[in-house]
């Protein structure tokens, strides 16, 4: 292995993620682990320079004070403890200054600095051949961030062993399943399955208008056209999975309350048991796509806003129409454009077109007209719990509004959404 690594061992701190995140800032790599683990667990990990028990306000778990197993201040590694009241420690802090959390790593610890992409990509490559063996791996990718970095990973790693599943629901972006073609079957020569299940998804999705009887069917078909492809295969031991960090951490610890369910491609049948390859489960979103850029993938394809799972299918609003999802995916590729020549790709959180599934009157080449309408969402955010809208300049909003009443069909009127979430939230279903 080649990194150094401090282990923070949760006990109680609201903290933890902010700590591994300043560890990791100063260049050593660190993981964080509950706080029962046992000595054998903790020896199983390599190159580990030194340990923090983090206390704090979550300690306390049904009545009683969770501790740390006494045999691990035997376990040889220099130790500090912040906001826990700790036996045989090398020094007890109420608060961890920077200061006191450099001399730690670098003077008691003596760890190296050497946390970075290469080295984290290096390691895992080894990790990944060390558990798949001459084996095979299954991946659903689905062309986002997350799964898009696995599949390089497991690329680099196993090459042809990886077997990738690109399930195209019809509700992707303009462009969008022909791109992860293009990147992963013909530059980085990928095994993969494109399925093109448009049809069967519009089909399941006819007359449907209520939103989670929407979000229902599209993961329940998605996890079923998986799981079709996956029984036409042969010899597969491994599920590869784009868990990343924030996922564990939301899933909950055992000190910390759970603030949702971990949701990934889980769901598939019992007697589809695989083994789970993760391995940028422990990276935090902004070094996955570091990790995604040193692997070589198109900084379009690492850097994209964030698309929810069910697609298009929660802004074409209400029952599905093969008019109105052009118009949704017309519509938004031409805002796509227009952002990203103005530079506002890099500032504007998110941003999106939606089309409600009612009309309103117009007057086209002049006649009346009755179409649909697009509304343009742009908003900012740092955690998707609340957002503000962004405060696109005038004349923009003026072209994109022209380019989209004449090219794209069936819309005579363009909107700007101004709701900030809450009260709205950021998507309409
Ligand atoms: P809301 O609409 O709840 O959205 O304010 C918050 C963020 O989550 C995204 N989103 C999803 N992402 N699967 C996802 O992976 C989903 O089903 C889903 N629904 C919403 C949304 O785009 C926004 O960034």
């Amino acid at each position: 292995m080649k990194q150094d690594m401090i282990v923070i061992l949760d006990l109680g701190s609201t903290e933890n993620t902010v700590l591994a995140r300043q560890i990791r800032e100063m260049g050593v790599y660190s993981e964080i682990h509950p706080h029962d683990i046992t000595l054998e667990e903790l020896k199983r990990l390599e190159n580990v320079k030194g340990i923090i028990l983090n206390g704090g306000e979550n300690r306390v778990v049904d009545g009683t004070a969770v501790e740390i197993r006494p045999e691990l201040y035997d376990c040889g590694y220099p130790m500090i403890s912040v906001d826990y009241p700790a036996s045989k420690c090398e020094k007890q802090y109420d608060m961890l200054s920077k200061e006191a959390l450099h001399t730690f790593l670098f003077d008691v610890c003596k760890a190296e600095p050497n946390w970075n992409m290469k080295n984290f990509i290096e390691d895992q490559v080894e990790l990944i051949r060390k558990q798949v063996g001459d084996r095979k791996v299954l991946l659903a990718l689905s062309g986002g961030v997350d799964s898009s970095v696995v599949a390089a990973m497991l690329i680099k790693a196993i090459g042809s062993q990886l077997v990738c599943v690109h399930v195209n629901h019809g509700l992707m972006r303009k462009n969008e399943s022909e791109s992860v073609v293009e990147v992963f079957q013909n530059q980085l020569h990928a095994n993969l399955i494109y399925v093109d299940a448009t049809e069967r998804f519009l089909g399941k999705l006819a007359n449907v208008a209520d939103p989670e009887k929407k979000r229902k069917i599209i993961g329940g078909e998605f996890i079923r056209v998986f799981e079709e492809e996956a029984r036409k295969l042969e010899g597969i031991d491994f599920l590869g999975q784009g868990t990343i960090y924030p996922d564990i951490i939301e899933s909950g610890t055992k000190t910390a309350k759970m603030v949702k369910s971990h949701h990934n491609v889980g769901g598939l049948p019992e007697d589809l048991k695989f083994e789970l390859v993760e391995p940028l489960k422990q990276l935090f979103k902004d070094e996955v796509r570091a990790c995604g850029i040193e692997l070589g993938l198109p900084a379009s394809m690492v850097y994209r806003q964030p698309f929810p799972g069910p697609g298009l299918g929660v802004r074409c609003l209400g029952a599905i129409t093969r008019d109105r999802l052009e118009a949704v995916r017309e519509s938004d590729a031409i805002l796509r454009e227009e952002f990203e020549k103005a530079g506002l790709d890099k500032k504007v959180w998110q941003y999106f077109t939606v089309v409600p599934d009612f009309k309103s009157v117009g007057v086209k080449n002049h006649e009346r007209s009755f179409d649909y309408m697009v509304i343009i969402r742009a908003i900012n955010t740092v955690d998707a719990m609340s957002a503000t809208i962004e405060r696109v300049d005038w004349d923009i909003l003026q072209v994109i509004t022209d380019r989209i009443l004449h090219e794209v069909d069936n819309v005579n009127r363009v909107c700007f959404d101004m709701s900030p979430k809450p009260p709205a939230t950021i998507e309409f279903e």
